[in-house]
């Protein structure tokens, strides 16, 4: 089992196009797929059109009321299961906090699925008991960055708290919504590729990612020949060569 999240400071940077995308991807190419929608705008669930169970929340998991297995749910999709969000995932901190304050509960509970070959993580953004506790369960934490002056701070200031965390290895950055024809976005992406700690391929700025949101899909699924595909597709394969090498 490969567990990765899809981490960022900061909202709004493709965390959650990307953990949607890579999953369907991941199990296009035949691995068994989980992705754990942690977030709890449940923005990842929405995409997959699955709502989580009546009867179950991650409040009732993390009080050992509930396994994490009955909470899983199958998508319409051969080899991707989903862990949707729920509302009380906005509480999740606290839960955490108030369960010995571990950093490894995560992990723990993850133990349970070793048949995933893949485990997808949709992250909220921040700082936060859930993030360390994502961070330590994670094999790799996959942070999308928007190649802007702003987002080289947020950049740092990630990369300071996983040196600090002796976790450094563990992140592993893309860039996401990429314009090249401003010079900001290439001037930005040229410093930053001399850290080492990004993906070659990257993710343009474009209207078929947007359009997730309509479809209610991946990209993949409703546009499989269009440029947004090739693109998450030759990132994906970077990524899965990298990770599992
Ligand atoms: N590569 C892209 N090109 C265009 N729009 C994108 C791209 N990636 C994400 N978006 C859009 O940007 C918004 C934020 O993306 P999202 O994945 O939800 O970010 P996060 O999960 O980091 O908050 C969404 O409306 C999404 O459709
Ligand atoms: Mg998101």
């Amino acid at each position: 089992m490969f567990i990765a999240s899809l981490y960022n400071l900061k909202g709004g940077v493709g965390k959650t196009a990307s953990c949607v995308n890579f999953a369907y991807m991941a199990a296009k190419d035949g691995y068994k797929v989980l992705l754990w929608d942690l977030d709890p705008q449940g923005a990842a669930s929405y995409y997959y059109n699955v709502q989580p169970g009546v009867k179950w929340s991650i409040k009732k998991i993390i009080g050992n009321e509930l396994s994490l297995e009955e909470a899983i749910m199958n998508t319409s999709y051969e080899n991707i299961d989903i862990i949707p969000a729920d509302i009380s995932a906005r509480k999740l901190d606290m839960l955490l906090e108030e369960n010995n304050g571990s950093k490894k509960y995560l992990k723990h509970l993850l133990k349970k699925l070793e048949h995933y070959d893949f485990v997808f993580i949709d992250c909220s953004p921040g700082f936060s008991l859930l993030a360390d506790n994502v961070f330590y369960a994670s094999d790799a934490v996959l942070m999308p960055v928007i190649p802007t002056t702003l987002s080289v701070r947020t950049y740092e200031i990630v990369k300071s708290y996983f040196e600090e965390k002796g976790m450094l290895d563990k992140m592993m950055c893309f860039f996401t919504m990429v314009d090249v024809r401003k010079n900001m976005h290439n001037d930005v992406m040229q410093e930053l590729f001399k850290d080492k700690r990004f993906f070659e391929y990257y993710i343009p700025n474009l209207s078929d990612i947007e359009k997730m949101g309509i479809h209610h899909a991946p990209v993949e699924s409703f546009a499989p020949n269009s440029y947004a595909t090739t693109c998450y597709r030759a990132l994906w394969r970077e990524i899965k060569e990298g990770v599992l090498e």
